[in-house]
């Protein structure tokens, strides 16, 4: 059955208010769409924990830079609908941007020093317009679990520091990253490739494996570690490295030396298109 569809704030509101008088639990996805697998493990999860799953489809303008992929974000909404009908989610969230950002909307929440690093170095600004679209989405779904793919890890953890720290009660689930056969992490963004960058944009999974191999066999040099993803990556045609970090996985802070739970953090170019992926490591 094909889920319903909310476009404002007041229909969802009312929806989820009496799915709640009805003694539901509720379940969140905030996604921009273009959904594929990655995203039906956060709504299966959702379902196995909640009476009732919301969708929220919105390529939030505010998260890309100038320079970045807004107008060709992939827009599916008919195929997004039918995956969502086909895991089970009981409702859709497809506001306007003006819905979202009415005319003088004045307010960015920034979450210090998780978003310095990694991604956030590399795309000023984005995730202070993550945090603060998902701390709208959550006061407007209201819901009592959150899930988030570990695909985006630091993502995953700005939120639950933000939830956290400005006591949003709601529990954050993060769900492993799924992945296309050969290993390549699913994203939206895959569809971008060329097949012969699409070939060659398994360098991230391969290299940070190969990582993790190492770590389990007692390498501990970060620097070491980031030398080798940088060396996969620079030998592999078309690839254009934009980071490989080792960082711990708490504070998402540089580290030298593998003595704690880390983070193995790669993104790389092919083209315009820009993929990421991680490895926790842990000694
Ligand atoms: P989007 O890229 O659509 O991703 C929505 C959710 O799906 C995120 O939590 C992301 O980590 C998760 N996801 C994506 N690919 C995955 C994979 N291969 N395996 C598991 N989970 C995966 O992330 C966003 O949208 C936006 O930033 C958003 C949080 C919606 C705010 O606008």
């Amino acid at each position: 059955m094909l889920p319903p569809i909310a476009g404002t704030i007041q229909e969802l509101r009312a929806a989820v208010a009496e799915a709640r008088r009805a003694g539901k639990k509720i379940g969140f996805v905030p996604t921009m769409g273009a959904l594929h697998a990655g995203h039906a493990s956060l709504l299966r999860a959702s379902g196995v924990r909640c009476g009732f799953t919301v969708v929220s489809i919105f390529v939030n303008p505010t998260q890309f830079g100038p320079d970045e992929d807004l107008a060709r974000y992939p827009r599916t909404l008919d195929s997004d609908r039918e995956i969502c009908g086909a895991v089970g989610a009981d409702l859709l969230f497809v506001p306007t941007a003006s819905e979202m950002y009415p005319h003088g909307f004045a307010t960015s929440i920034d979450v210090r020093g998780l978003g310095d690093h990694l991604c956030g170095r590399s795309r000023p600004g984005h995730f202070a317009g993550v945090a603060t679209i998902v701390a709208k989405l959550f006061n407007i779904v209201l819901p009592d679990v959150a899930f988030f793919g570990q695909k985006d890890a630091q993502q995953a953890r700005i939120i639950g520091q933000m939830a956290d720290d400005l006591d949003f009660p709601i529990e954050i689930e993060v769900i492993p990253t799924v992945r296309e056969a050969d290993g390549l992490a699913m994203s939206s963004r895959n569809r971008y490739l060329d097949p012969a960058q699409r070939r060659h944009a398994i360098v991230l999974q391969r290299s940070l494996e190969a990582v993790g191999l190492m770590v389990a066999s007692g390498e501990r040099d970060a620097h070491a570690l980031e030398k080798f993803l940088a060396e996969e990556v620079a030998s592999t045609p078309g690839a254009k490295l934009d980071y490989a970090r080792i960082v711990d996985g708490l504070t998402l802070q540089p580290i030298g030396s593998i003595d704690r739970p880390s983070l193995a953090a790669l993104a790389v170019f092919f083209g315009t298109t820009r993929l990421i992926d991680n490895a926790v490591l842990t000694p």
